[in-house]
């Protein structure tokens, strides 16, 4: 497994496989949307590639526009046949390393309901449920679902005193 940011070769492939964890987005919505993430930040959109340099997983990821310490961790997505053996995590902590050196202090994910199987695994990479709201206009997650904000720390409180 080979792990890059993606590049503009990938958006197409890239996209399709956002498809699977964004509900009511197009294809080119999504294109569009991760081709801006791509030229604003990135070391946060990962490419996980196979043996013969497929794109067999992602990780996407952007800035808060308003707090530049809070990074969001927002889709990450393994093809079936490549799950379970670590390339999920292996993604998750390579995104949490480059969170870390663009300054961010905390990384956040919006889980909704849909995608709760998936808590555990966000669990196990230090991410705790911090608020549970009903999803109204949120990019990518049906109106009245139920969502999950979780969130890492990456720095310890002593380094705020
Ligand atoms: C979440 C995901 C990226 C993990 O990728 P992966 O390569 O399988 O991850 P790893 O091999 O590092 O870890 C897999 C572990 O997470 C658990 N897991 C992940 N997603 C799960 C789910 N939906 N339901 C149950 N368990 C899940 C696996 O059981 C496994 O646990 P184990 O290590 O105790 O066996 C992958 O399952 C996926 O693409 N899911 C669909 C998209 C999704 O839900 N994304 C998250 C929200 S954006």
């Amino acid at each position: 497994m080979e792990l890059r940011p993606l590049s503009t070769r990938e958006l197409v492939t890239a996209s399709e496989l956002l498809l699977r964890t964004n509900h009511g987005q197009s294809l080119s919505a999504l294109a569009d949307d991760l081709a801006v993430s791509m030229r604003n930040w990135p070391s946060l959109q990962i490419g996980a590639f196979d043996e013969n340099g497929a794109l067999a997983g992602l990780i996407a990821g952007r800035i808060d526009a308003r707090d530049p310490t809070i990074g969001y961790s927002d889709d990450i997505v393994v093809m079936d046949r490549f799950r379970a053996h670590g390339m999920g995590s292996t993604l998750l902590s390579r995104q949490i390393e480059a969170f870390g050196e663009l300054g961010c202090h905390r990384v956040r994910g919006l889980s909704p309901s849909s995608l709760y199987g998936a808590l555990p695994f966000f669990e196990r990479h230090g991410f705790k449920v911090i608020r549970r709201f009903s999803a109204q206009g949120v990019w990518g997650i049906a109106d009245g679902q139920e969502v999950c904000v979780t969130e890492k720390p990456l720095v310890s409180d002593e380094s705020f005193r």
